[in-house]
């Protein structure tokens, strides 16, 4: 198996210069002896950034469910594929065996088949973590139907934006939802979504809280009954390895969300190899990623790297504070759980309950403990190292993005020295750059820039749904011949990575990604608004905070500030989903303009950090009077 399993690290720098020096050998070698492929490509590579145009495996045909399921049948069809965990601690967890999954799986595509999916079709998937998001989601990929997951905690609004934009013929979705001790409408959402929706021709329903819900009954069908009467054995669509595999949104600084496209056999091998080499997964090992589906990590590292490696990977359906604040201690000793993959906010929010919970469980299997979503700041990163891991496992702070498909860079456990807050080395075949604001490539060590990817990995995203030139803008028009990743960093004297932060208008709160801007255009549709922006600050469990400063159109006409300030949270929920709500919001008679007209961000982002003193030149403002005023009334 060369190359395939890092250990250590000369073996690292050997293996990264090879994968620098010859990419397409590189990736040629790992394709052919670690995949099954229907026909072998013809050409390895075909780039060319400018356009931008990117082909891996041309010419090859695939499926990646052979990958992920038939392939393991002889030697693990009794293996569990998928553990799944429920919200209730008391409900049995599921065991589901490649065997088992292969059925559901082939039932489930000739559900979709049956119900008129043909490749190439858009299926919109609004599931909560129960098995049928995965099994669904595999279903899509055995018939070459482009799947495209919305994480179930979107409002129905950000629901029809998403189902709309990529034209979805069906949505597959549950009777609702549990999350601790609440549950969920879900199809109350869909439903209210699919009244702006023409596009969608059928609703497949999975039932999970057994609760009334109301059926159109030409369009909604319960899914159980069908898969009951589908037969368990569906020939997989032979695919091209450029088809697109699915499509995930994720929000841009500005305009609508962004279908990210991933194709097959590029996403397929980078998401497998990374996952085997970030986590350093063995035979036998069971592996959890507290992720949801909904996200592209739950993408890469619940469903696809987990399973084209034959491993056992958990899902798990509730949150870490249900029943109490133990639970993913309980389920790690429960589980036996030896790889654990896990977000920022949520050891920061676990941290702040102090470690009788922690230390209440045997956490001796974990291996490997993964952080993902936003920087790790030191104070949790030392908590995470000294509770969870008792300092024997390595923690891998692992950066990447929906755009990336898979882990760009990271230590690798075991192999690479780690160091607190540091994303360290790039992966194998990863050429970073950082870049001065000039757009040059800032050389050497001890450099902070603008970070960017000199070359083709195998699974970036090829291009925005419906949209190629925003592609273009928003990843390779900064930088030239360099996709832009939107992120800060600075390379350390031992060549290091940190990621500082986002250099755009996202804003990272709680590891989700959240463009100013449709919240923006949220608040202001409130007739008593006149205009707003929002602000990221630093807040303790959620890594980042909204702060939105807010002018009203008749500052007299309303002085119930608190029902506003209640109706403006409501409108962000009801719009892009409770996760985008503010948590402070200001009052203020302007915002901060430049002579153009542009309000300027970057005052008010100072002030909501409590960074008065470097506010830098106001003079040239528009309305420099303002600031003053907003200072003296910060929150
Ligand atoms: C943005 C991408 C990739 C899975 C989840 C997020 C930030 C992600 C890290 C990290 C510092 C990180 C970046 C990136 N980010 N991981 N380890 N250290 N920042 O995917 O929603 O597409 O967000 O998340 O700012 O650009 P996403």
């Amino acid at each position: 198996m060369s190359n395939y399993h890092i250990k250590h690290l000369e073996e690292y720098y050997q293996v990264y210069r090879k994968s620098i020096r010859e990419p397409e050998s590189f990736w040629e070698e790992i394709a052919e002896e670690h995949f099954i492929w229907r026909k072998k490509w013809d050409k390895v590579l075909e780039w060319d950034f400018s356009k931008p145009e990117i082909k891996w495996f041309q010419g090859a045909k695939l499926n990646i469910t052979e990958n992920c399921i038939d392939r393991h049948l002889a030697t693990r069809g009794d293996k569990t594929a998928i553990l799944f965990e429920p919200n209730n601690p008391d409900e049995a967890a599921e065991h589901i065996t490649y065997n088992q999954l292969y059925k559901r799986v082939n039932q489930f595509a000739n559900v979709l088949k049956e119900q008129g999916i043909q490749k190439g079709d858009r299926v919109c998937i609004y599931v909560p973590m129960i098995p049928e998001l995965a099994i669904a989601t595999l279903a899509c990929a055995r018939i070459g139907a482009i799947h495209s997951v919305v994480f179930a905690g979107f409002s129905a609004t950000a629901l029809a934006t998403r189902i709309n934009d990529s034209d979805c013929k069906m949505v597959i979705t549950a009777d609702g939802s549990y999350r601790g001790s609440k549950t969920i409408d879900l199809k109350g959402i869909v439903d209210e979504a699919l009244e702006n929706c023409g596009c969608v021709e059928t609703v497949l329903v999975a039932k999970r809280i057994q609760s009334n819900i109301s059926m159109k009954s030409d369009r909604d069908k319960w899914l159980q009954p069908l898969l009951d009467n589908a037969s368990d054995v569906c020939e997989a669509e032979i695919m091209n390895a450029e088809d697109p595999l699915f499509i995930l949104y994720t929000s841009g600084s500005t305009g609508t969300p962004k279908g990210m496209v991933h194709t097959t056999a590029g996403y397929m091998v980078y998401a497998a190899y990374t996952f085997k080499n970030a986590f350093q997964y063995r035979e036998n090992d069971v592996y959890w990623c507290t992720a949801d589906i909904g996200w592209i990590t739950g993408h890469s590292y619940i469903v696809y790297g987990p399973l084209a490696n034959g491993a056992t990977t958990v899902m798990f359906e509730g949150v870490p504070s249900y029943p109490d604040f133990g639970r993913f201690w309980q389920i790690v000793e429960k589980h036996k759980v030896n790889q654990f993959y896990t977000a920022p906010t949520a050891i920061r929010a676990l941290a702040k309950q102090g470690t009788e919970l922690v230390d209440k469980y045997d956490l001796s299997s974990l291996k490997v403990l993964g952080s993902v979503g936003e920087p790790i700041n030191e104070e949790a990163w030392h908590w995470y190292n000294d509770n969870v891991g008792k300092k024997k496992s390595p923690i891998i702070d692992s950066w990447w993005q929906t755009e990336t498909g898979g882990i760009m860079i990271t230590p690798i456990p075991y192999v690479t020295p780690t160091k607190p807050t540091y994303a360290t080395l790039p992966f194998i075949g990863i050429q970073p750059a950082l870049m001065d604001e000039n757009g040059q490539e800032l050389k050497g060590n001890q450099v902070e820039g603008r970070l960017c990817i000199k070359f083709p990995w195998p699974s970036i995203a090829r291009t925005i749904w419906g949209n190629h030139q925003r592609y273009k803008e928003t990843y390779f028009s900064a930088f030239e011949n360099n996709y832009f990743t939107g992120d800060g960093a600075l390379r350390d004297e031992v060549g290091y990575y940190r990621i500082t932060g986002r250099v755009d208008d996202v804003i990272i709160v709680s590891g989700h990604n959240l463009g100013t801007a449709p919240i923006e255009d949220a608040i202001n549709e409130h007739p008593a608004i006149a205009e707003s922006a929002i602000v990221g600050f630093p807040h303790e469990i959620k890594g980042s905070a909204l702060y939105g400063y807010i002018t009203l159109k008749d500052a007299g006409e309303y002085r119930n500030h608190d029902n506003l300030k209640k109706e403006i949270n409501q409108l962000i929920a009801d719009r892009i989903g409770p996760i985008a709500k503010l948590d402070k919001i200001q009052f203020s008679e302007g915002l901060p303009k430049t002579r153009s007209g542009k309000i300027m961000r970057r005052i008010l982002r100072k002030i909501a950090a409590n960074e008065m003193d470097n506010l830098g030149d106001t003079s040239t403002l528009l309305n420099p009077e303002v600031v003053q005023s907003i200072i003296d009334n910060r929150l």
